[in-house]
């Protein structure tokens, strides 16, 4: 009899059982009616009723070791399933009748459960079993009560299927071209709560303990878990089974511990470590040639990361695996880190300068993980900000480590604040240290502002703090709080010891003053710079940046402890960002009005915030504009910081979007991009361009906009090189910057952009063997593929698409999957929607990615919105379990909508399918303001705009002849693409 039959006899024919998941349960019941005499241990259907809103488990009860048995079967002949044991070392605290732990979607054969008090050395009877499944509880009445200080082993068998649902512990496939077939993987994604859903457990970071894992699998498959092997035995009970057991983990969260059954390959990096860590890097065998990168940068960073927190890696191995089938980036799980393909594998012939940076950054992150939020964990999700903001600015020090050629470290910074300042900017953000009411809310706060807001704040205090208060501070903080959690407040005590040890901070202020006007309150500061040119002084007040120009007072009622930094047009130095003065922020929310003196006189201009050491946006007066728009449209621009030349843009823009500024000082500032040539200050302008394009593109006033953006880019397209040179692969600021300008030149026909592009691309479908030849430049691929896409025909999608599937390199299927959703077929485009939900052609993975990409196009807009508002329930079941990911379609329709009439259709559908979105209700908060602030937008300025860009027009450029170029253009490229 196979294993599977075997357990399932055991386990339903003379047992009862409970399944902890409500629907699962039904059938269950009707397969097994429940004998009288048994008792009935169906979940309360009153339950779901209960008000019982305490989600979180009772401390009475903790657990110190897991022994944990699993039997995994991967052969669909029989069914995806896994079975296992688990025995659970408590400690009891406080005398308690029950045991309280999670379980989710497992079925449980109750009378099978065990409890025996250790310390007694004696069985305890179990009085009854129940579930509470709308908190995922599983509760253990023992006959007698448990008491205070004594050790209890519980043992509890569990079934659950092997789904493809990417959380718990499930199932991945591929397809391997020597045997020509799919093969089957199983691999665990616990992060945040879905440990439940593979084995019985106290699921919460702070119920902390060792684990002792064993798998159990057919022996063509290997295993891995957090820890190394320690042994291998055959399974006797069923043929051709072993079984690994692997060496005690350290002291770790549930959401860390991690296995997989898998016929992968490894390659072991040859950079070793000093302490003989063994570093490997798994994948399918037809991906092996892509892992080197991995296992060159790996140890490298671990290294760096030992040396930077002085702290060793505490266990003998890391194991990094690439998982096809695969939700997030990438899982820092303690020993056994799981990864998308696209995020560890790299091929130099077929993955982008922007995909290796990619690599660099998530190994680095997850690396930088297993002290941040492995070794120290914070105590509960409010603080996963922690967690996620500090890996990933240490990634941003790591990967400027691994790569000092790449200049990341001021790129990825000013990438992550210009994009917080649009996100915080909305009412519907939040705090970066957030109260969690309801499980639902976990998983929907691993966003911006956990991870680029917390990284931002965590910059800001290393740039205040300095490098030498702030590395000791870190380091002492993981030393205190190693194999246990901890809570802002911590981090906040230990730096500030430092910064008083240093001297970086006056003893009468704590970093906690500083920091916690920042991470409990939502937003972030603009400051008013009003000079006094008669005094050379100036007086600065605060106040919250909202892009809604209509606030109320408890909107506005905010201060921030803001580290002040500026330097003056008559000696510039741009050079130091540590605090040269504070504006101060009382408990009672009263901040003082600060007056600077000593101020240079009327002929120079004073810049504040230097390299945007500090999150906030800066207001001048028209005066101190005139004199730095005169120096950024001089000979002497280079002379004001790139990075404060990309902030002076972003600033301005944003000022123009709530009304605060006219938009001709924007304009004015944008201006001098004509002789910019470095990409920031062109990313922070284009960015916020897009936002404005994306509003106009259906309106009158578009014709005179796109020749303006025409305009801007014909120099910048030319100094780049265009489409036709190729890049310098080891640049990656350069091949950003070209390639950003190539996008949008070939989007608004500037050059030979277009014309080019489809001939690269007409020139590929003419090789006989396009998998093997591509003469397409790598890194201009995502902008040529798209161009040619959207100019061509069905037959050059069909090509395209033939590549997707033949192709074997992550980085390149995911490329490809974009550029496809940038066809002006309208029924191409349906039927690729269409196919989004099926994930034999695209992996469910990567379904928003398609839908996204064909909300952001002109045309494909339209198709996205009704299919969304159609298949709504569809696109649910496709996504579900993890459904907040609904809020990657709301978002990018949101964006382009801004009548009153779509916002009552988004509103409409969102309450009319409440239960839908229920795990994305931030999603969709942002979704609605969004729409409500364009619509703003579009009533207060596009007047004002539109004077200005005609105002412009006059002055600057011919808006006939843009257009007269402009439709050249058009018919040359539609000629070659019907060639
Ligand atoms: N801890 C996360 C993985 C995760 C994300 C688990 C969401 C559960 C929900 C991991 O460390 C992570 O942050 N991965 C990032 C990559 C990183 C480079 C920003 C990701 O998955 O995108
Ligand atoms: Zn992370």
């Amino acid at each position: 009899m196979r294993w599977l039959e075997i357990a399932l006899c055991v386990f339903f024919i003379y047992n009862n059982v409970i399944t902890a998941n409500p629907t699962a349960q039904k059938e269950e019941e009707e397969k097994q009616p429940v004998k009288e005499e048994q008792q009935t241990l169906i979940a309360d259907e009153n339950d779901e009723k209960k008000v019982y809103d305490n989600y979180r488990l009772p401390l009475s009860i903790t657990p110190d070791n897991y022994k944990l048995e699993i039997f995994t079967h991967l052969n669909d002949s029989e069914g995806f399933a896994f079975k296992g044991i688990v025995e659970i070392t408590l400690t009891v605290h406080e005398f308690a009748d029950n045991i309280t732990l999670h379980a989710k979607n497992l079925t449980i054969p109750t009378m099978n459960i065990e409890l025996r008090d250790v310390t007694e050395n004696e069985n305890v009877k179990i009085k009854s079993v129940e579930l509470m499944p709308k908190h995922d509880f599983l509760i253990i009445y023992p006959q007698s009560i448990l008491s205070k200080f004594r050790k209890y082993v519980v043992k509890i068998p569990f079934v659950g299927s092997l789904d493809t649902d990417l959380v718990g512990y499930y199932r991945s496939s591929y397809l391997d071209k020597a045997a020509n077939k799919r093969i089957w993987l199983s691999v665990t994604q616990f992060e945040p709560i879905h440990a439940r859903e593979a084995f019985p457990c106290f699921d919460e970071p702070e119920m902390k303990a060792t684990f002792d894992i064993s798998l159990a699998h057919h022996k063509m498959y290997n295993s891995l878990s957090n820890m190394p092997l320690k042994e291998t035995k055959e399974v006797e009970s069923v043929k051709d089974f072993v079984k690994n057991t692997f060496e005690t983990s350290v002291k770790m969260s549930t959401y860390l511990v991690a296995y997989c059954v898998s016929d992968f390959e490894y390659k072991e990096s040859v950079v070793k470590m000093k302490d003989d860590v063994k570093f490997r890097i798994y994948a399918r065998r037809d991906a092996m040639e892509q892992v080197d990168y991995a296992a060159e940068i790996g140890p490298k960073v671990l290294k760096f990361y030992e040396d930077y927190f002085d702290i060793k890696y505490p266990l003998p191995k890391v194991d990094m695996i690439a998982v096809p089938d695969f939700a997030a980036g990438a899982m820092e799980n303690w020993g056994l880190i799981t990864y998308r393909e696209t995020a560890l594998l790299y091929q130099s012939n077929a993955s982008t300068l922007s995909a290796k940076y990619r690599v660099a950054e998530v190994v680095a992150h997850e690396l930088a993980h297993q002290w941040f939020g492995n070794l120290c964990t914070m105590k509960w999700w409010s603080d996963l900000w922690l967690n996620e903001g500090f890996a990933t600015y240490v990634a941003s020090l790591g990967v400027a480590h691994l790569h000092p050629e790449w200049k990341s470290l001021d790129e990825e910074s000013v990438d992550n604040t210009l994009d917080i300042f649009k996100v915080d900017a909305l009412k519907a953000s939040h705090p970066v240290s957030v109260t969690i009411g309801h499980p639902n809310q976990i998983s929907q706060i691993f966003d911006a502002i956990s991870y680029s807001k917390g990284s931002v704040l965590i910059r800001m205090m290393h740039k205040f703090l300095g490098e030498k208060a702030f590395r000791f501070g870190v380091s002492n903080y993981l030393k205190k709080h190693a194999y246990a959690n901890a809570e802002q407040d911590d981090l906040w005590h230990s730096l500030t010891a430092s910064a008083h040890e240093e001297q970086s901070l006056p003893t009468s202020i704590s970093v906690k003053d500083i920091m916690d006007t920042w991470t409990l309150q939502v937003g972030y500061p603009v400051i008013d710079v009003k000079r006094d040119y008669d005094t050379n002084s100036a007086t600065i007040t605060q106040s919250r940046y909202l892009s809604d120009r209509y606030t109320t007072r408890s909107d506005l009622d905010f201060c921030w402890w803001i580290p002040l930094t500026y330097t003056f047009g008559e000696n510039r130095n741009f050079t130091s960002s540590s605090a040269q003065d504070w504006m101060t922020c009382n408990k009672n929310k009263e901040t003082e009005e600060k007056k600077i003196e000593n101020l240079p006189d009327s002929k120079h201009w004073a810049i504040f915030n230097i390299q945007l050491a500090g999150l906030y946006k800066i207001k001048y007066d028209a005066d101190n504009y005139k004199l730095i728009v005169d120096t950024l449209n001089s000979d002497e621009f280079e002379t004001i910081h790139v990075i404060n030349r990309a902030q002076l843009i972003d600033d301005a823009m944003d000022l123009a979007w709530t009304g605060q500024q006219d938009y001709g000082i924007a304009l004015d500032m944008i201006n001098y991009l004509k002789q910019e040539s470095e990409y920031i200050p062109w990313k922070a302008a284009l960015d916020n361009l897009r936002i404005v394009n994306r509003l106009l593109i259906r309106s009158q006033l578009y014709g005179v906009f796109k020749a303006y953006i025409r305009h801007i880019l014909k120099p910048i397209y030319a100094k780049v090189g265009g489409i036709s040179k190729v890049p310098d692969q080891t640049q990656l600021a350069s091949v950003k910057h070209q390639s950003m300008i190539c996008a949008w030149s070939c989007r608004f026909d500037v050059g030979d952009c277009v014309k080019k592009s489809v001939e690269f691309f007409n020139n590929w479908m003419i090789e006989t063997e396009p998998d093997h030849i591509n003469p397409i430049p790598l890194n201009l691929r995502p902008v040529i593929y798209c161009t040619a896409i959207r100019l061509g025909n069905e037959n050059h999608w069909k090509f395209l698409w033939q590549r997707y599937v033949n192709s074997n390199v992550g980085a390149e299927k995911s490329m490809i999957i974009s550029a496809l959703s940038c066809s002006r077929e309208q029924w191409v485009l349906s039927r690729y929607l269409e196919w989004s939900l099926n994930s034999t052609l695209v992996r469910k993975q990567d379904a928003s990615f398609v839908f996204s990409g064909i909300a952001r196009e002109e045309i494909g807009f339209f198709l996205a919105k009704s299919f969304f508002f159609d298949r709504i329930d569809d696109i649910y079941q496709t996504l579900y379990p993890d459904t907040s990911r609904l809020s990657r379609y709301i978002k990018p329709l949101a964006e382009q909508m801004s009548t009153q009439k779509e916002l009552t259709e988004l509103k409409d559908l969102v309450s009319i399918k409440s239960k839908a979105f229920e795990k994305s209700s931030q999603g969709v908060r942002q979704a609605l303001e969004t729409v409500e602030l364009n619509n703003q937008w579009k009533i207060n300025n596009y007047l004002q705009l539109a004077s200005r860009l005609n105002h412009m027009r006059m002055r600057n450029f011919d808006y006939e002849d843009e257009i007269a170029e402009e439709n050249n253009e058009k018919k040359s490229a539609t000629e070659l693409s019907m060639a």
